[in-house]
């Protein structure tokens, strides 16, 4: 590990030559300080050993909880603090079930789901380039999970951001009649393993719906054939509709 604190190298994004994660990851060869002995072996893997100092996190091995939240720094630098993102071209993450969460961790992992390059928003690696992707392959099984059980544990606070009183009148109804079944309180309830719609971000929401809809996203199979029926209007009124909720 001493090595690494020679490497001053940003994340390399979709590297050939990088090894397979669960290795020791070139992924993530950010700069290190002293003191690192006692990090884990995933604190090193997701380069976290200056951002968890700072925090003043760094666990011991098997520390449990606290290990999870020093895994939740690097997530901050993007998504906020425990997942409630103020950055509105970052979904809030908190609060969605661990089924829903462990699945799309897994997705991006694999590649199954598209991993937009995204800046670091926050903390001592602000404006650092790298995508879920890479992220997520550089977690294992269990760094997964408990992410994952972490996360679902927060709460997820509604964006605040402006919608339109008209349009989401309209939103409501496309999606009583769309989506609900599925999505239901409105799109608030984790146990639905659909994410959580109502007061997401509406950037990321436009986004997944027309992912969803070019097949980029893989759709649940019984969703697909309802997103695809909506026209750019209806996308409009049901992204208002969904930022209206606060
Ligand atoms: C560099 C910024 C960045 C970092 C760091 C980051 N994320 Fe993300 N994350 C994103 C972006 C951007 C998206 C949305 C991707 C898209 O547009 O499809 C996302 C999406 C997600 C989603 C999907 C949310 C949903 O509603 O489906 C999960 C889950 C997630 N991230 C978890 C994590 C975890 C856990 C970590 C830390 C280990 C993390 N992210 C670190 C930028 C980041
Ligand atoms: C038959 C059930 C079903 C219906 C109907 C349905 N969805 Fe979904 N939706 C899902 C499931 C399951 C997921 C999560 C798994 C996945 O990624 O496919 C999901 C995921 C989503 C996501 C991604 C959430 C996130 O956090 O990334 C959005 C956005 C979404 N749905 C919007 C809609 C809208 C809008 C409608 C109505 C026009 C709708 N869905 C109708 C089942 C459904």
């Amino acid at each position: 590990m001493s090595t690494r604190s020679e490497t001053r190298e940003v994340p390399l994004i979709h590297d050939p030559g990088v090894p397979p994660a669960g290795e020791d990851s070139a992924l993530f060869r950010w700069p290190t300080v002293s003191g690192e002995a006692t990090m884990t072996r995933n604190l090193a893997r997701l380069g976290l050993m200056t951002a968890a100092a700072i925090l003043c996190l760094a666990p011991a091995p098997g520390a449990g909880a606290a290990d999870g939240n020093a895994l939740m720094a690097v997530c901050a630098g993007c998504h906020g603090k425990d997942g409630a993102s103020t950055d509105p071209s970052v979904p809030i993450n908190a609060g969605m079930s661990a089924t829903y969460l462990a699945d799309q961790l897994s997705a991006f992992k694999n590649k199954q789901r598209p991993c937009p390059v995204t800046e670091m928003k926050a903390g001592d690696k602000k404006g650092t380039k790298t995508d879920m992707c890479a992220i997520a392959g550089a977690l294992d099984d269990a760094d997964t999970k408990q992410l994952a059980g972490y996360l679902a544990k927060q709460k997820f606070v509604r964006a605040s951001q402006a919608a339109d009183a008209a349009l989401a009148t309209k939103g409501q109804q496309i999606h009583q009649q769309n989506c609900e079944k599925c999505h239901s309180n409105n799109g608030s309830a984790p146990e639905d393993d659909a994410g959580i719609l109502a007061g997401q971000w509406t950037p990321y929401l436009k986004e997944q719906l027309a992912d969803f809809r070019s097949g980029a996203r893989k759709a649940d199979p019984k969703m697909k054939p309802v997103v695809d029926r909506l026209d750019a209007a209806s996308i409009d009124a049901l992204v208002n509709f969904y930022a209206s909720l606060k």
